[in-house]
C-alpha cells in the first residue's frame, strides 16, 4: 500500500482562490489589503520565507513592503519603527520575520506589534485568545494544518492526534487549535516532546501524527500505526551531492518508509509550508475586513 498525498499545493490553491474573492470585495469598497513584513540580517531562511510571502501577497493583489534593517540594528530602532508601523493605516498586518539577531530580544519585539495587526497570532493576548477559544488571529503554520486535516477529508474530529514537538510557533498552537470543542477540532491531543519517555509507545496509538521537531527524519516507520495520516511539519535543509545546490529538503519524517504504512502523508516540500504562507494571506485579508467593518459601524 502507498499512502495518499496530501498535497498543501493543491489545498492553498483552492484557499487562494476564496481569498481572490475576499480581496476583490475589498477592493471594490475601495480597500487594498496590506502587509508589511520586517527582516533583520541576512539569514538565507529568512530572506527566502520573506521573498515568498511577498511574491505570493504580489499575485493576489494584496499590497505587500518588506523593510530590512542590517544585521547589528538595535532593539531600541526596531521597537520604534513597529510603534509607527502600529499607526500607519496602509497596513493592515505587521510580520516581524524570526530569528532575530541576537542583541534584539523577540518577546520585546513581539509584545510592541499591535495584536490587532498581528497576523503572526504571536502576540500574548493573541495567544490567549486562542487558548481561551476566542481566537482573533491563529497562528498561521497550526492553523493551516488544521486546514490541511479539514480540506483533505481527514477531520480531527473525535481522533487522537499525537503532536511531536512543543515550539511556541507550531507544536503548543496547534494543540490549543485541536482541543476545542468546535468544528474541525474536538479532538483528543497528546503532546510528545524532549521529555517524553518510549516516544514511540505513544505516537503508535496516534489516528494522525504531526511531526514537527526540528529534526530530519526522526519520526520513522515504527512509530507509525498503520493506516494512520501523518502530518510533517519539519523543514530540514540535508546535504545531497546529487543536487546542484549541494542540499535538499526533507522533512522530520522518513517518508519513503512510512508512505508505505501510512494512509495519507504530507511531502515535504509541498506540504504544510505553501499553507503556511497562505493562512498569513487569510489573516492579512481578515485584518483588512475587521477594520473595514469597524470603521463602517464605528
Ligand atoms: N520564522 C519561521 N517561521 C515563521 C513565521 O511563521 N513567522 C515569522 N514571523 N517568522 C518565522
Amino acid at each position: 500500500m502507498s499512502a495518499e498525498l496530501i498535497s498543501g499545493t493543491s489545498i492553498a490553491e483552492s484557499i487562494r482562490q476564496e481569498l481572490r474573492e475576499r480581496i476583490a470585495n475589498l477592493k471594490s469598497k475601495g480597500v487594498t489589503p496590506g502587509l508589511v513584513m520586517v527582516r533583520v540580517g541576512e539569514d538565507p531562511a529568512s530572506v527566502s520565507y520573506v521573498s515568498g510571502k511577498s511574491k505570493t501577497s504580489a499575485e493576489l493583489g494584496i499590497r505587500s513592503e518588506t523593510l530590512v534593517y542590517p544585521e547589528g540594528t538595535g532593539e531600541g530602532e526596531l521597537l520604534a519603527r513597529i510603534v509607527e508601523l502600529n499607526r500607519d493605516p496602509r497596513y493592515h498586518g505587521i510580520l516581524v520575520q524570526l530569528p532575530l539577531p541576537k542583541q534584539i530580544n523577540e518577546d520585546r519585539v513581539i509584545n510592541a506589534i499591535d495584536p490587532h495587526k498581528d497576523v503572526d497570532g504571536f502576540h500574548p493576548v493573541n495567544v490567549g485568545r486562542m487558548l481561551i477559544g476566542e481566537p482573533y488571529f491563529l497562528p498561521c503554520t497550526p492553523h493551516g494544518v488544521q486546514q490541511l486535516l479539514m480540506r483533505s477529508g481527514n477531520s480531527p474530529e473525535g481522533r487522537h492526534v499525537v503532536i511531536c514537538g512543543r515550539s511556541n510557533r507550531v507544536g503548543k498552537p496547534l494543540a490549543a487549535i485541536l482541543m476545542q470543542k468546535k468544528r474541525g477540532a474536538n479532538a483528543t491531543v497528546t503532546i510528545c516532546h524532549t521529555g517524553t519517555r518510549d516516544m514511540p509507545s505513544i505516537t503508535r496509538q496516534a489516528d494522525i501524527l504531526v511531526a514537527a521537531m526540528g529534526s530530519p527524519r526522526v519520526i520513522t516507520a515504527d512509530m507509525v500505526r498503520e493506516g494512520a495520516v501523518v502530518i510533517d511539519v519539519g523543514v530540514n535543509r540535508i546535504p545531497d551531492a546529487s543536487k546542484k545546490t549541494g542540499t535538499r529538503l526533507v522533512g522530520d519524517c522518513d517518508f519513503e518508509a512510512i508512505k508505505e504504512k501510512a494512509r495519507a502523508i504530507t511531502p515535504v516540500p509541498g506540504g504544510v509550508g505553501p499553507m503556511t504562507v497562505t493562512m498569513l494571506m487569510v489573516n492579512t485579508v481578515r485584518a483588512a475586513e475587521i477594520r473595514l467593518a469597524a470603521q463602517r459601524h464605528g
